[in-house]
């Protein structure tokens, strides 16, 4: 402190770390146990089981776990609304629905961003600027469709298909609830919707904002549950179409499952993308990049940029960058909104990627963590980087699903797509170079749904997104996102 600072008596501080900043949990109203949402009323669950934060092991709720007697319901209440009226409405009037949705989530934002972030673990400057902004565009978006669909479709007649079984994942609750119910009701179909089992608490409050909005009872019934669940909703033969976003794995056993039985089917699966730097790239926008790319959201995104690609005269100077941005996130309490990296969803996430991790170091990548304290509670990973990867370790090839990084490195562009399409996925890539050209040729040689350019991570409903190879099939978002929810007179003819 300087004499004059002593004079004034100004209150300087002795370190400039950052002070807590807690969002208040007080918006939230949790129930003490929840059931599931058939026909616009709560049945009673015959099974429960407890729901937690990933942050604290604290038990949140009881959650029902839906048998298939319970399914069945839900998928009769579906049939019940799609019959009784709702495919018959004319789209103007389901549009109406859908704005509600939307404004009302907008209304309700702060409320399911303190929700989702409770219940799975992401930063809350996550969940309030990103997941709601985006759950309720999407809603919008749909809504501007629902009364256009033969605009859209010219001369193909459009129909609705009938009820749709949506199964999604745990990384972006409510936002993969929008990616799959907005255009569904777009589209005069019914839903039978089931969350993933460690995030389920925003899908149930939606059930209010259903109630809040007037959509007809039926329309939209969500049934909570573990796979077993979701397997039930996949062999029931009142749907007629299936969506789903999860692992590889899952999303090959229902396809299975569904051979020969004429039910459509699209499915979002996983990802190992590729982030390629070229050397005339603005190093600190792309370092910016690399860091959204694979730290955000934990690194629980399908897209993320998991395998960093630099050429190789760069390198060493983008990792040096890399490495002190890495000191400078913040890992913590999801709820603070300083936090950059919250908790890992579950316990089961966490060994996976600590699993995957011990492998990268016997295979004899170098990892770099940088320091940092976590919480005793909960469920935690530092942020990690590998260099020294070979394309053939496990690290550049499995989809880890957490905040791991593995830098590659190339010298031409050609080497750069071989080493990008060497992947069974292709889901979405990142190219940074300043030459627009290039950008373009990239663009047409990665095998990936999505290539961003000089920024990573962006979405838009109006954009479709989807995969290749075992990325899966269908596109969510844009007018391609209305198809799967569609049938068109075209088809009866083999057309
Ligand atoms: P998962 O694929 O088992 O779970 C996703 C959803 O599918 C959940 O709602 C789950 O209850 C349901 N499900 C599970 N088994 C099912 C079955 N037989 N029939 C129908 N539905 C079923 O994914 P999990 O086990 O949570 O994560 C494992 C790995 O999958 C992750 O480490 C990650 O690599 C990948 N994953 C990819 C996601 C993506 O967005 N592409 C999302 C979640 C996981
Ligand atoms: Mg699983």
């Amino acid at each position: 402190m300087t004499d004059l600072e002593r004079k004034q008596r100004l209150p300087v501080p002795s370190e400039w770390t950052y002070a807590p900043a807690p969002e208040s949990r007080d918006v939230v109203q949790l129930r003490e146990r929840y059931g599931h949402f058939v026909g616009g009323e709560w049945l009673e669950p015959k099974e429960t089981y407890p729901t937690i934060s990933p942050a604290s092991e604290e038990v949140l709720a009881e959650v029902g776990q839906a048998t298939a007697a319970e399914v069945d319901l839900a998928v009769k209440a579906a049939r019940g609304a799609y019959e009784n009226g709702w495919s018959d409405l004319p789209g103007s009037e389901r549009a109406k629905y859908l704005f509600r949705i939307a404004r009302i989530l907008q209304e309700r934002s702060r409320e399911f961003a303190v929700l989702e972030s409770l219940n799975g673990g992401k930063p809350i400057k996550e969940s309030r600027d990103v997941d709601l902004p985006l759950a309720a565009a999407h809603f919008f978006y749909y809504a501007g469709w629902a009364d256009k669909l033969e605009y859209a479709f010219p001369n193909r007649r459009p129909k609705p298909v009938g009820v749709a079984g949506q199964i999604i994942p745990w990384n972006f609750p409510l936002l993969m609830l929008s990616w799959k119910i907005a255009p569904a009701l777009a589209c005069g179909n019914t839903v039978v919707l089931k969350p993933a089992e460690t995030t389920p608490l925003t899908a149930l409050l939606f059930c209010d904002v259903l109630r809040q909005a007037e959509l007809p009872p039926g329309v939209v019934n969500i049934v909570t549950g573990d796979g077993s669940t979701g397997a039930a909703l996949v062999k029931h033969e009142g749907v007629d179409k299936i969506a789903f976003t999860g692992s590889t794995e899952v999303g090959k056993a229902i396809q299975r499952e569904l051979a020969g039985t004429g039910k459509k089917l699209t499915l979002e699966l996983g990802g190992k993308a590729a982030n390629v730097i070229f050397d005339d790239a603005a190093l600190d926008q792309a370092v910016e990049g690399i860091v959204n790319g694979i730290y955000f959201n934990q690194g629980h995104v399908c897209c993320a940029g998991s395998r960093l690609l630099v050429q190789e005269s760069i390198s060493d100077a983008v990792i040096e960058k890399l490495k002190r941005r890495l000191t400078t996130l913040r890992v913590g309490d999801p709820l603070d909104k300083n936090t950059d990296v919250g908790a890992i969803n579950s316990k089961m996430q966490l060994d996976k990627i600590t699993e995957l991790v011990e492998a990268g170091k016997e295979e004899g990548a170098d990892i770099y963590q940088p320091p940092c304290r976590l919480p005793e509670k909960g469920y935690w990973f530092v942020p990690t980087v590998f260099t020294n990867v070979a394309q053939s370790y496990r690290i550049a090839q499995e989809e880890i699903f957490g905040p791991v990084l593995s830098v590659l490195t190339f010298r031409t562009p050609e080497e750069a797509v071989e080493k990008a399409n060497n992947t069974p996925y292709g889901l979405s890539a990142g190219v940074w170079t300043e030459k627009g050209s290039r950008i373009l040729w990239m663009a047409q040689q990665l095998r990936a749904g999505v290539v961003w350019a000089n920024t990573y991570n962006r979405f838009d409903p109006t954009s479709p997104f989807g995969g290749y190879k075992e990325s899966g099939y269908g596109r969510e978002g844009g007018k391609h996102g209305l198809e799967p929810y569609l049938k068109f007179d075209s088809e009866a003819f083999g057309g």
